[in-house]
């Protein structure tokens, strides 16, 4: 899986090239957009993973089954929440009017219109602290291989270090504006408060996050600061914007922001899963605007528009 993502990133990379002219947005794997920083980009392409992913996966994954879609776009549609993911509110913070379509849907006459969505949902989503990002892939392989605790910082800075040169790549191509999010805070996703009944944040867990995100800060101002442009590289805080949001200060009204909506009946199952005989082992709440999270990993769109009136105040111009 890792090893054709990047291969599909060298394509990518490639295809952007030929593509780019100035007045583009790019988004790139692991969550990583890149938008102009002088007018309103007219174009946004995104490489990522399940939080931006708008529907590239293949239909065998859990976004193509029910209960994912019911809010937005009423029906399962590759999406893996109960509506929007972050590209659509990112397209929507830009001007654009449309998100991107698919890499899958991509046809001759849409083509580029408004960019293009490159990201794609992993297949072991559901599963682990692995979720979404560049970052969380590696994190779920290393700790497949390895798991020691004391190998994680050398882990994760390996994984930064690599991440920097891929910035600096998509820069080198001419894209002037490229915004990379700091990880979100993967020891408060519910496949990781279940143990505590959906009541605790895993703080060893943030820690190493925090120390990813410092390291991915420490990268961007180097990068920044090497740049001839100015700043063309933003962090989107997906820690501080998700743990407001969790701690109640935006002052939301989710009952327990832990607590998703859709959930395997026990940890054998995930949101969507049925047995042999299509029988359902999962639960769905009544109403998916009202709880943050959607399944074990992502957010609702609820969750979503709340992280997004966070970061609205995230300023992508300087
Ligand atoms: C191309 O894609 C657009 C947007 O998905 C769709 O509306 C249009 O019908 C497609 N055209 C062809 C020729 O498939
Ligand atoms: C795991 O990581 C530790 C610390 O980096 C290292 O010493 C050890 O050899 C690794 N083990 C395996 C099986 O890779
Ligand atoms: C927190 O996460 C760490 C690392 O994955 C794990 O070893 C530990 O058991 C978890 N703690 C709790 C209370 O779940």
């Amino acid at each position: 899986m890792y090893v054709q993502k990047l291969d599909l990133f060298s394509v990518l990379c490639c295809f952007l090239l030929s593509m780019l002219s100035g007045q583009q947005v790019v988004v790139v794997r692991g969550r990583v957009l890149v938008a102009n920083s002088n007018s309103h980009p007219s174009k946004l392409f995104v490489f990522g993973d399940s939080y931006s992913d708008t529907g590239n996966t293949d239909k065998t994954q859990s976004a193509w089954e029910y209960p994912y879609g019911i809010t937005f776009p009423g029906k399962p549609a590759g999406r893996f929440s109960s509506g929007r993911v972050l590209t659509d509110f990112f397209a929507k913070s830009i001007g654009l009017k449309r998100t991107p379509i698919t890499y899958r849907q991509r046809n001759e006459t849409s083509l580029l219109t408004y960019g293009m969505n490159f990201a794609y949902g992993g297949t072991d989503l559901e599963s682990s602290m692995t979720l979404v990002t560049l970052a969380g892939n590696d994190y779920s392989t290393y700790i497949v291989r390895n798991g020691s605790a004391q190998g994680w910082k050398p882990c994760i800075t390996a994984v930064v270090n690599q991440l920097a040169i891929n910035l600096r790549r998509i820069h080198g191509m001419g894209v002037k504006k490229i915004v990379v999010n700091a990880l979100q805070p993967l020891g408060c996703a519910p496949s990781n408060t279940a143990k505590s009944s959906f009541q605790q944040c895993n703080e060893t867990e943030n820690s190493l996050v925090v120390f990813h995100n410092l390291l991915l800060q420490q990268a961007v101002t180097k990068l920044n600061s090497e740049a001839k442009d100015s700043n063309p590289f933003v962090i989107l805080d997906l820690y501080d914007s998700f743990l407001s949001v969790i701690k109640n200060k935006g002052g939301t009204h989710f009952e327990n922001p832990l607590k998703p909506c859709c959930f395997g009946i026990s940890s054998k199952y995930n949101c969507g899963s049925v047995d042999e005989n299509g029988a359902k082992k999962y639960t769905v709440c009544e109403d998916p605007e009202s709880a943050f999270f959607w399944d074990g990993v992502h957010p609702t769109q609820a969750g979503w528009t709340a992280v997004y009136s966070v970061l609205r105040s995230t300023d992508l111009q300087h």
